[in-house]
């Protein structure tokens, strides 16, 4: 147990130690092959050029009719790109391809049982599901464009079958991550305003066929008690003509989509030319309350912007076979498994299962098996392969050309063992900073044309110009930590948090407005709630969400929304989350809770509280250790001290208490939790100057 008595690290002090790792070059194959290799391209996209240098992008793409205007700021911080323009983004991400790449893969679909083959899908294969899918989006379910459909489906090729015939209708679909429960898919479901769910009945995930139409069931119901009915469920078949659930089928409400899609073979649907601004998507994505935030995507700006970045970030040509293994019910899927590659013509495969499962050799037989050329995937699954494999990538001959890292920051020596051993040593790597919020990258270095520095993710991408503000709203020099904005808008930000526009100004703008009424788009900073330190050369170091989410995974998780979860509990009178720091995962959650007078801290009541984190929010969320205290430190004013519960959970030092209501109750915590922490042999190992101030400062004392 650390118990030092010096005041928690300012951030700025963190950024005085931070060690400056070594710039690393690109190899020159790949310089001689990337799509951006001529550094005027730094220039074209010059703030003097701002807005008219995103044309670029939006010239990738296949417009019905051109744009008048390029950006319509005109009613911050509500941007508008390309308007006046017509689009269609099925039409783009497949029809247009047909002329001259009809028989290429488009989608590689990788079973997780080893036994199945791959199942590689053509640009005509796709064009004629999604063509007839949409058909039965349309004639079957009663969909036009404007209305919204949940999906909740797992990682299989029909899932982008169904988006991109979504698409094609202009009809705005709500992909729910598979992992979330059906109480979390219900709220998404009543939230958007959903008469239809697409599901499928089940999928393969570590070895079993998972029943995943049970939670259908659950969502209908939730969706139901937030007042949203549905009137179609349409359930995706594993095994077409085996049903592999063990909930019973509703007539009337529910059909097997490989019954209904026969009527429909053959069809053929026009592409809807849409506005540029129509709303392409929603992402539902975790914030301060428990209301999560539909974040809403537009057609022309964000089709254009993950295009543009997926050739020049990605580097994707359409000969390369890409592989990103993040689930597409996460932005990074939509973006860069689905959207980006298919827009830019390329093939790109779809992996169901775990990367471990049977083994840690696994996501290196793919590899050699399909001849994936770019692979991009997270810190999380980085560490873990490691963990497991170390040696696993050098028995196997592939190749990768340029590799991702998305979603966490990645400690330079996991860095370094991505670089020397999955891509042994001949592969650039970017590390690519985003946001649901953010449709596309936002930071990263552009592969042939800035070096690497292992624990920063790069420089701005192009088109993008950050600041980082204390505080007060002043710039803080290199060197010093400080909130990450973006100055300017772009393509890929959201629109608008679906039905709650207010929302959507008070969490991303209103920080560092200074004027609510100013029309100048240059008084409305996109606040990114990370904290972040940019060094002399520019690259950026991201620290981490500096508000009350915990990133677990790569998988943005809510405070409030976990401690929703525990007081759904009756017996449960209180409850706070807080961050551990986990050796795999970056971090992991613990859940502090006090028992309403009369009621028994026991194991039970711990499983309780685990149980209603897995069925409000889901498996993912479900915290590593569920504490019953006595008591929450508190503020004299009643506010639950989530900074010093955490400081507990990761032995580090709880700071001056002395001003707590109940100081005395500190001590007491510290002793059960953290002998308890012992006894299991769960102790973390010393935090890091970083990590000890994130934890230091955990949680707004609201
Ligand atoms: C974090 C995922 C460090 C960050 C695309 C951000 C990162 C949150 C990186 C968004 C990175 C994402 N380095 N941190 N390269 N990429 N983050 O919405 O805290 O699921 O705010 O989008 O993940 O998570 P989200």
């Amino acid at each position: 147990m650390t118990e030092s008595q010096q005041d928690p690290v300012s951030e700025s002090q963190i950024a005085v130690h931070w060690r400056e790792e070594e710039y690393i070059y690109p190899p020159e194959s790949f310089v001689q092959q990337a799509n951006a290799a001529d550094p005027a391209i730094f220039d074209r996209f010059d703030e003097k050029n701002f807005p008219d240098c995103f044309v670029e992008y939006a010239e990738m793409l296949s417009w019905d009719k051109k744009w008048d205007t390029v950006l319509d700021a005109s009613n911050p911080p509500f941007w508008k790109w390309f308007t006046g323009g017509r689009l269609n983004a099925s039409y783009n991400c497949v029809d247009r391809h047909l002329a001259d790449k009809a028989n290429k893969a488009a989608l590689i679909w990788v079973p997780e049982p080893e036994s199945a083959e791959p199942v590689a899908i053509t640009y005509r294969d796709l064009y004629h599901r999604v063509n007839e899918f949409a058909a039965l989006l349309r004639d079957f379910a009663g969909l036009k464009a404007g209305d919204r459909v949940t999906l909740h489906m797992p990682m299989v090729a029909e899932l982008p079958v169904v988006m991109l015939a979504c698409a094609r209708l202009g009809v705005v679909h709500s992909e729910v991550f598979g992992g979330f429960s059906g109480n979390a898919c219900g709220t998404r479901i009543a939230d958007s305003g959903s008469r239809v769910l697409i599901t499928m009945d089940g999928y393969y995930r570590s070895g079993t066929l998972v029943d995943h139409k049970v939670k259908a069931d659950e969502a209908l119901a939730e969706a139901a008690k937030q007042g949203q009915e549905v009137d179609k469920v349409l359930v995706w078949r594993r095994h077409a003509g085996e049903y592999a659930s063990q909930t019973p089928m509703v007539t009337g409400r529910d059909f097997f989509v490989d019954e209904v899609i026969a009527q429909y073979r053959g069809q053929i649907v026009d592409p809807v030319p849409l506005p540029s601004e129509a709303p392409l998507f929603l992402m539902y994505t975790s914030g301060t309350t428990g209301r999560p935030k539909g974040a809403q995507h537009s057609t022309g700006g964000y089709l254009s912007y993950v295009t543009g970045t997926s050739r020049y970030y990605q580097d994707i040509h359409p000969e390369d076979t890409y592989w990103c293994m993040a689930d597409i019910g996460w932005i990074t899927g939509h973006s860069y498994i689905v959207y980006g590659p298919l827009s830019l013509g390329t093939t790109t495969v779809i992996y169901e299962g775990t990367p471990n499962y049977p083994d840690a050799g696994r996501p290196w037989r793919i590899a050699e098996r399909l001849g994936v050329n770019i692979f991009h995937t997270s810190p999380t699954a980085i560490r873990m392969l490691r963990k497991v494999g170390p040696d696993e990538p050098a028995k196997y001959d592939y190749h990768f050309k340029h590799m991702t890292t998305v979603g966490e920051p990645i400690e330079p020596e996991v860095w370094r063992w991505y670089h020397k051993t999955v891509g042994k040593g001949e592969a650039v790597i970017v590390d690519t900073w985003w946001q649901t919020e953010t449709g596309g990258f936002l930071g990263s270095s552009l592969p042939a044309l800035k070096p690497m520095k292992p624990g920063s993710c790069g420089p701005a991408v192009i088109g993008i110009f950050p600041a980082i503000y204390d505080e007060t709203g002043e710039e803080v020099p290199d060197g010093k930590a400080g909130n990450i904005c973006i100055r300017n808008p772009w393509p890929g930000i959201m629109q608008t948090i679906w039905g709650q526009p207010e929302r959507f100004i008070s969490v991303y703008y209103e920080k560092y407005n200074k004027d609510p009424d100013s029309k100048d788009w240059h008084d409305w900073p996109y606040f990114a709630g990370d904290g972040a330190v940019r060094a002399p050369d520019g690259y950026y170091r991201i620290l981490g969400r500096v508000d009350d989410v915990i990133n677990v995974a790569g998988h943005r998780l809510g405070t409030k929304e976990i401690e929703s979860a525990a007081l759904t509990v009756p017996e449960v009178a209180e409850a706070a989350a807080v961050p551990v720091i986990d050796d795999i995962r970056g971090r992991a959650v613990e859940v502090y809770v006090s028992l309403k007078p009369g009621y028994e801290a026991n194991q039970e009541m711990v499983d309780k509280v685990t149980r209603s984190v897995e069925v409000e929010i889901g498996k993912i969320a479900r915290p590593k250790n569920v504490w019953i205290v006595q008591d929450m430190p508190k503020t004299r004013s009643g506010k639950i001290m989530r900074r010093v519960i955490a400081a507990v959970s990761n032995f580090t030092d709880t700071g001056d208490v002395t001003t707590l209501a109940n100081p005395e109750i500190v001590d007491q915590i510290r002793h059960e939790v953290q002998s308890a922490k012992v006894a299991r042999g769960d102790v973390p190992r010393e935090l890091t100057e970083t990590e000890r101030a994130e934890i230091q400062s955990f949680g707004k004392e609201e």
